[in-house]
């Protein structure tokens, strides 16, 4: 165990806190002793294991982060159709999802490019591009923190929702995930309907695209619009998109006609927060203030302000994903909840709406 550890290599935030104390699980049965000595009951624990999806609030964590680095990936069981593969917590998710689409197995193609580990895709049924984890997921396995006890988890047993799992909400913080199982299929056909895929393929000439290209194509996509987080600080959307009722959309798109929309299967409707912030901004009191701000760069008029590409000194709004908060270096975790809490009052604001962040906070 180490201790006075930055935990800047560890957040894709890239901010520098601390961890009092600093251990790496290369072997689960070390997990399973360590959470059963006196030593981490007493501790308040994290535990990280890629850290793209948590914002470090405070300079300091005091208390024991707990990273999971554990790799293995193999072949549980096939036939002509399926194929059962188990992966270990610590393996590289898109790492994972390359070796998956190279030979030919179908389930996780859409979730390309996702930066992260395998342990942490379940926690939040990580999605893109019209697929979840959720999909090909059959089960997982897990270590109680109270007891170091195994536990399999099956698909129901996780709760899924959207960017939710039972990991999340009624479970939060009381298991780790070690492993998991996923059902891939050897033939199935490609989800190609979501978004721009269809219109990259046409534009790149591809009429029928292979697993592969699928993947290549969907890694290009996310290259042009998300941030790369070695180079600038994000934890890919920040917020999740909100569902309001059908009467609240209707409202809304009197005034708003060309707001983008999908309808859920209870009837309400999903609205995207990368645009409700792209089309919001801050007030014109605070634009004021900005303005003698000595680094604040951004729009300066109140009737053109929008969030998107906004930014001060050290964190902003990304400029290609009004949904991607960024950290260019030198700041503090609550700059982003600063501005995080702006976004959501300017959103509240404007369309009576309020989002809420995917990201977790510690
Ligand atoms: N939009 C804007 N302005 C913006 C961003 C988006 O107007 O700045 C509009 C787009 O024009 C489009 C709609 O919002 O009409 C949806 O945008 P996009 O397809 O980029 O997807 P998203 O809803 O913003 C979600 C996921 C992403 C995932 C993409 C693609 C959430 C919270 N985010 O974003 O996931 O990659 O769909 O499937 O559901 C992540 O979770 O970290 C993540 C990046």
């Amino acid at each position: 165990m180490k201790t006075n550890v930055s935990l800047k290599p560890y957040n894709s935030f890239g901010f520098d806190a601390v961890a009092k104390y600093f251990i790496e699980i290369n072997d689960i049965d070390e997990l399973r002793q360590l959470v059963t000595t006196p030593e981490f009951k007493k501790e308040r624990f994290l535990v990280l294991s890629g850290g793209n999806n948590v914002l470090f609030q405070e300079e300091v964590f005091d208390g024991l982060v707990v990273y999971i680095n554990t790799k293995g990936v193999e072949i549980l069981g096939e036939n002509e159709n399926d194929v059962i593969v188990r992966a270990q917590a610590g393996e590289d998710w898109p790492e994972f999802v390359r070796f998956c689409v190279g030979k030919g197995w179908h389930g996780v193609e859409n979730l390309a490019h996702i930066p992260g580990k395998v342990g942490a895709a379940p926690v939040q049924n990580i999605g893109a591009y019209g697929m979840e984890l959720k999909d090909s997921f059959l089960q997982c396995e897990a270590i109680e923190l109270a007891t170091g006890n195994k536990r399999v988890f099956t698909k129901e047993e996780c709760a899924f929702g959207y960017r939710e799992s039972i990991f999340k909400s009624e479970l939060k913080g009381q298991y780790v995930i070690t492993s998991v199982d996923f059902m891939l299929k050897k033939d199935a056909p490609l989800h190609l309907e979501y978004g721009n895929i269809k219109a990259y393929l046409e534009q790149n000439g591809i009429v029928s695209p292979t697993l592969q290209q699928l993947h290549d194509a969907i890694c290009d996509i996310r290259d042009a619009k998300l941030p790369d987080v070695k180079q600038i600080g994000s934890a890919g959307s920040f917020f999740k998109n909100p569902v309001i009722d059908r009467a609240q959309f209707n409202a809304l798109q009197e005034d708003y006609p060309d707001m983008p929309h999908y309808d859920e299967p209870d009837g309400k409707v999903k609205v995207p927060a990368g645009w409700l912030i792209e089309h919001s901004g801050p007030s014109a009191l605070r634009l004021l203030r900005q303005t003698q701000e000595p680094k604040a760069q951004g729009p300066q008029n109140a009737e053109t302000v929008s969030w998107k590409g906004w930014r001060n000194e050290h964190v902003g709004v990304f400029e290609k994903q009004a949904l991607v908060l960024v950290h260019y270096g030198g700041g503090k975790g609550q700059d982003i909840v600063d501005l995080a809490q702006r976004i959501q009052n300017s959103v509240e604001a404007k369309f009576g709406i309020k989002i809420s962040p995917e990201v977790n906070f510690v």
